[in-house]
């Protein structure tokens, strides 16, 4: 999702530095970020002009030294591995200015457990910040607040938030946060009634989208958001909650063993391109 949030505060007029450990996929990023600007200009939602301007706001940094030393804010949006996570933040915090603002995308890990990794001086301005895919698309932020948060970090996000156009919700700091807590049952609830026969998977989908009115059906959803995500995120549910109704269904976790993970695998609950 990294390119998609650099993408959309570069559109808000922000500088943007890009980091990964390997500079090619830094320089990837941004390579799709002026992708999706050129759709923009080819759709007329945007100028040639205001694509140039908007992609020379993106830089990529080669050392994280470098990414950080300036920022006012940021964003990790590294994979779900809560100690990857926080090796990543303590040697951010070791780079980055005193004032700056470290936010995790995190779909489900606690940001308090995120936050312990850092010196205590700076977890008043540690937040979860969760965006959702396409980012530029979806209009919402998720803004999780961990035990020592501060109301002026909160406020601040608020007003990022409201410079990149998108609409704040807060969440406590619980497994799954908001929207995860209510998806993730709805998908794999889908996903067991595939698994039973109740219906094929394209039937379930069309229920959902047809019937519900979402813009895609449950299993499509699973399968955009990828299937390995879907089962990690399940998984932090069930543990933190030691519920069954959070338990991953078994073919979620077949098709996760078979590599088998949804549209970027090229198959999931469906097929890609769509088998319709
Ligand atoms: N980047 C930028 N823009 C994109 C895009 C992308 N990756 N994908 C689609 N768009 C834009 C298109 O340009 C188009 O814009 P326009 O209407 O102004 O021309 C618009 O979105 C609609 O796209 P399409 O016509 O190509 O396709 P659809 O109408 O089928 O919409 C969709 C695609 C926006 C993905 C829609 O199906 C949708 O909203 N799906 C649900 C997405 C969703 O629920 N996301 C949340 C997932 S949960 C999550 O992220 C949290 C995590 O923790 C799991």
């Amino acid at each position: 999702m990294g390119h998609g949030i650099g993408q959309v505060f570069a559109a808000a007029g922000y500088e943007v530095t890009l980091y990964e450990p390997d500079l090619a996929r830094a320089e990837a990023g941004r390579a799709r970020i002026g992708a999706s600007l050129e759709r923009a200009v080819t759709k007329g939602k945007i100028t040639a002009d205001q694509r140039h301007e908007q992609l020379e706001r993106v830089g990529v940094a080669a050392s994280l030294a470098d990414a950080a030393r300036n920022a006012d804010l940021v964003v990790e949006a590294v994979f779900e591995d809560e100690q990857v996570k926080q090796a990543l933040f303590a040697e951010v915090a070791s780079h980055a200015p005193e004032s700056a603002i470290l936010a995790s995308n995190t779909s489900s890990i606690s940001i308090t457990r995120l936050a312990a990794a850092l010196p205590a001086e700076r977890r008043a301005r540690f937040v979860g910040m969760h965006f959702f895919s396409p980012v530029p698309v979806m209009p919402l932020i998720e803004l999780i607040r961990g035990a020592e948060t501060s109301d002026e970090a909160e406020q601040s996000v608020r007003d990022i938030a409201a410079e990149l156009g998108k609409q704040v919700i807060v969440s406590r700091d619980r497994p799954g946060f908001i929207v995860n807590r209510v998806l993730m049952p709805f998908l794999g609830e889908s996903m067991r009634a595939y698994e039973e026969g109740l219906g094929s998977a394209e039937d379930i989908d069309t229920g959902a989208r047809i019937g519900l009115n979402h813009p895609m059906g449950p299993l499509e959803l699973a399968d955009f958001i990828g299937l390995d995500v879907c089962l990690h995120i399940m998984e932090v549910l069930h543990e933190g909650f030691g519920d069954p109704r959070f338990a991953a269904p078994p073919v979620l976790r077949q098709l996760v063993d078979a590599g088998h993970l949804g549209q970027k695998s090229g198959r999931g609950f469906h097929t890609y391109p769509r088998d319709k």
